[in-house]
């Protein structure tokens, strides 16, 4: 049987950088607030003419040149986001295919929020394992800053732009093998944070964004009550599911949405802190991107080693959340 190995990571993070001071300027708040509250000091911010694919692409130009992978290897290309370069059609994974010249693999986006790179992760596993695809290129990629009201403090604090992308392989080593993925959602919590409209279920004629509805609205405090309870309870199944004490664990890499969150599920877990991988400070939450671009944080800084375990956990829209417990397996 054919396992699924995660071989390389890449990122990219935009040059234009939001503070907890520029945002004192346009809603009421403070750096003080913000960074008790979140954690959070500055986001990424894309240029107005740069676009998700963009983004995507120069992620995953990093994470196939790591891998040492050529477009032409490429068979299958998903990419997770919640703001794509375009409101229905082409998808940003096939703009990206485009950009990479990967010409003929099945290439898609999903949507799932915070929690679109578990799920990438998840397809790329499953495809691999079936025997229907061999190397998959995952990307999380986000231009949050074009769907955020800068006018609502609930929620312009929190979002940043960036990608991450990696490469998954098919291998026939059980050792490598990407060790198990969750993925859950319900959708009786959707009005919890939400596009409300601007789709098929918008009562509105134009798509003007503040009339339509396009940005994103989070009725936040009960958000972070339930990311908590649910990503404690999943993390800890997902662990002992596969046998897996906490101590065993090299890098856990959640999703960056809250510092608090993540500190409540890693105090619950008697995580240490060198265990936690934290970059909320510096992007806050780039959604889809964020784990992706968490990993690449640690790559590059040389913590992440050959065979070491990583946990991964998101929560976001939808509602939807997921964990997963990853081998990091580099070719070399
Ligand atoms: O990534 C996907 C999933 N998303 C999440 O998991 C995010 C979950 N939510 C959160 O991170 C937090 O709920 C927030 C950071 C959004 C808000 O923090 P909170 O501790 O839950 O605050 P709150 O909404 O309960 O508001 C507390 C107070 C309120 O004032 P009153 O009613 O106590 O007078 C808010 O109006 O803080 C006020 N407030 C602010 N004050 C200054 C809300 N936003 C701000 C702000 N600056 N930006």
């Amino acid at each position: 049987m054919p396992y699924a190995a995660f071989r390389s990571i890449g990122a990219y993070v935009p040059s234009g950088v939001l503070t907890n001071h520029d945002l004192e300027k346009m809603v009421d708040t403070s750096d003080e607030w913000i960074t008790k509250r979140t954690g959070i000091k500055t986001r990424r911010i894309a240029a107005k003419d740069e676009k998700t694919s963009d983004m995507g692409t120069k992620a995953a130009e990093v994470a196939l040149k790591r891998a040492g992978l050529k477009a032409d290897d490429i068979d299958l290309l998903v990419c997770a986001t919640i703001s794509p370069d375009y409101f229905c059609m082409p998808s940003t994974a096939s703009v990206i295919a485009s950009n990479l010249g990967i010409k003929g693999a099945m290439a898609f986006d999903i949507s799932a929020a915070c929690t679109g790179f578990i799920y990438v992760l998840s397809i790329a596993k499953a495809f691999i394992e079936s025997g229907m695809k061999k190397n998959a290129l995952i990307i999380g990629a986000e231009k949050l800053s074009a769907i955020t009201d800068y006018t609502d403090r609930g929620t312009c604090i929190l979002f940043g732009d960036g990608a991450g992308a990696a490469v998954i392989t098919s291998t026939e080593n059980k050792d490598e093998a990407i060790i198990d993925v969750h993925t859950a959602s319900d959708g009786d919590y959707a009005d919890l944070l939400m596009t409300p409209n601007g789709g098929s279920g918008s009562v509105h004629d134009d798509l003007d964004k503040e009339k339509a509805g396009c940005y994103m609205k989070m009725k936040g405090n009960e958000t972070f009550k339930i990311a908590v309870k649910t990503l404690t309870q999943d993390v800890r199944d997902i662990l002992e599911a596969n046998n897996i004490h906490s101590d065993e664990i090299d890098h856990f890499v959640p999703h960056q949405a809250n510092y608090r969150i993540i500190k409540a599920v890693g105090d619950a877990l008697k995580l240490k802190d060198e265990q936690v991988v934290l970059t909320v400070s510096k992007y806050g939450n780039t959604s889809g991107a964020s784990i992706p671009m968490a990993i690449n944080e640690i790559y590059e800084e040389g913590k992440l080693k050959k065979g070491e375990l990583m946990l991964l956990d998101a929560f976001g829209g939808g509602l939807t959340w997921g964990s997963a417990l990853v081998p990091f397996a580099p070719f070399s």
